[in-house]
């Protein structure tokens, strides 16, 4: 399948998928709010249940030496936990094997992706790695070759019955699935230091509008707070920023217009979220580019800044450090986003030629098992992907989350790989780097409308 067909195969399955998923086996809440909550989480699982008798323990792997190499970009406190947690879960079943936990450190794989990469080029492959749905997995690993079907471990472990099949589409071709999903990540956050709140008298509401985010923004300013956090060492997390004022202001339908090529980057209204873009950059930290997006949260959790606009990897790093939902801080949708989910979904694949191939096999049963998704999810901030876990095992934050993955409109994320093709994501970082400093709208929205067309997005 071309590219340009592939991904038109993406977008529709987005489109459809939020309609698939009111159809699907969602199991009911049995205490998830329908709006923000207000109580304190139940406390999170920190063990996994006991282990199953589903899956027997493998015999020993034909590879002469009994490891596992998983490569992924996941070394923020939040993160390093929660992976620790898939491992955990994965040597209860096969004690035997050594796992290789091969990081490379940069929040969204800045540098990971590109590391990546240069292995597979190069005929060294990790045995599995993290990838995102999408035009990630199709354009940078399947079309390459990179990666085998698992399909079969899809029927065996029976994923159809328990996976979201909008998400399972974005990772299917021609009839075989490519990956399992560990987790999947709600984009358009903005957490929030809730005692410094407090201080000022301020309650956020269920939602935030794009004109009450900045009076609120104002109102912290003049008291000498810095208001937004932002730490984008690694320009995503600005770019980030950007995407979540996008789907802010010109909403969902239009959001995913940009991705069909039916909505340009100078259109009016995404030209005024390149203002409001560059407007809320006025409130960020002076530092922020010297802070990577978890010493950000770090910040806003010493109260250094307020607000800070980032996918749900962010709890993570509240759960590390013990701090309490509603609390410590708090959470709203990014302003103008309520009844949207941004998609960022974390999967995994088995490399074709994986050193270790029937450890790697097993780490995707493991990772698609209820256990695994039950005490992995919590740590990283994201909902499982099968539609079978027990709710009451989740906190405030996580059923929020679930309800709105199940009912609010689902859109992919183009920093995170999902929604354009990955020279349109680097086109997109390299505009955000230009504007953060020149905050020239004109020239971004150019720059932009030029990266489609070299994406081949838009004629
Ligand atoms: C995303 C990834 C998340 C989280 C985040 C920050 O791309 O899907 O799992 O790791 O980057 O590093």
């Amino acid at each position: 399948m071309s590219n340009r067909k592939c991904y038109h195969l993406v977008l529709g399955l987005l489109l459809a998928l939020t309609l698939i998923l009111t159809a699907c086996a969602q199991p009911q809440p049995t205490q998830a709010p329908a709006t923000q909550p207000t109580q304190a989480p139940a406390s999170q699982p920190t063990q996994a249940p006991a282990q199953p008798t589903a899956v027997p323990p493998t015999s020993a792997p034909a590879a002469k030496d009994n490891k596992l190499e998983v490569f992924s970009w996941w070394t923020s406190g939040g993160e390093a936990a929660a992976l620790d947690a898939l491992f955990k879960e994965y040597n209860k079943r096969y004690p035997d094997v050594e796992i290789i936990n091969a990081t490379v450190a940069g929040g969204g794989g800045s540098n990971a992706r590109g590391v990546l990469q240069t292995r597979l080029a190069g005929g060294n492959p990790p045995d599995t790695w993290q990838l995102h749905p999408g035009w990630e997995l199709m354009g940078q690993y399947l079309e390459a070759g990179y990666i085998e079907p698992i399909t079969d471990l899809y029927k065996e472990e029976g994923w159809f019955d328990v996976m979201p099949k909008g998400l399972v589409d974005m990772m299917t071709k021609d009839g075989e699935t490519y990956a399992v999903l560990a987790g999947v990540h709600r984009g358009n956050g903005l957490w929030y230091n809730k005692k410094v709140l407090d201080k000022y008298g301020i309650t956020i509401g269920q939602t935030l509008s794009i004109d009450e985010f900045f009076q609120i923004a104002e109102k912290l300013k003049a008291a000498g707070e810095c208001p937004l956090c932002v730490g984008d060492s690694g320009i995503w997390a600005s770019a980030q920023l950007f995407e979540n004022t996008l789907l802010g202001v010109i909403g969902p339908d239009k959001y995913l217009g940009l991705w069909n090529g039916t909505v340009s980057f100078d259109d009016p209204e995404v030209k005024k979220a390149m203002e409001d873009y560059g407007r809320m950059l006025d409130y960020q930290n002076a530092d922020h580019s010297a802070l990577s997006w978890d010493q950000a949260v770090k910040k806003l959790m010493e109260g250094g800044c307020v607000f800070n606009s980032m996918g749900d990897w962010a709890y993570g790093e509240f759960v590390n450090a013990k701090q309490k939902d509603n609390v410590d801080f708090g959470w709203v949708s990014h302003p103008g986003t309520a009844g949207s989910f941004m998609v960022v979904a974390d999967g995994f694949p088995l490399a074709k030629g994986a050193p270790h191939r029937e450890n790697a096999r097993n780490w995707l049963r493991v990772i698609g098992s209820k256990e695994a998704q039950e005490a992995f999810n919590p740590l990283k901030g994201s909902i499982p992907a099968r539609t079978d876990v027990d709710r009451s095992k989740f906190g405030p934050y996580h059923n929020w989350s679930m309800d709105s993955f199940a009912k609010d409109k689902l859109v992919p994320s183009v920093v995170h790989g999902s929604a354009a093709p990955a020279a349109f994501q680097q086109a997109l970082n390299d505009a955000v780097t230009t504007f953060v400093v020149d905050r020239n709208v004109d020239a971004f929205a150019q720059a932009l409308v030029k990266a489609a067309k070299e994406a081949k997005i838009t004629p």
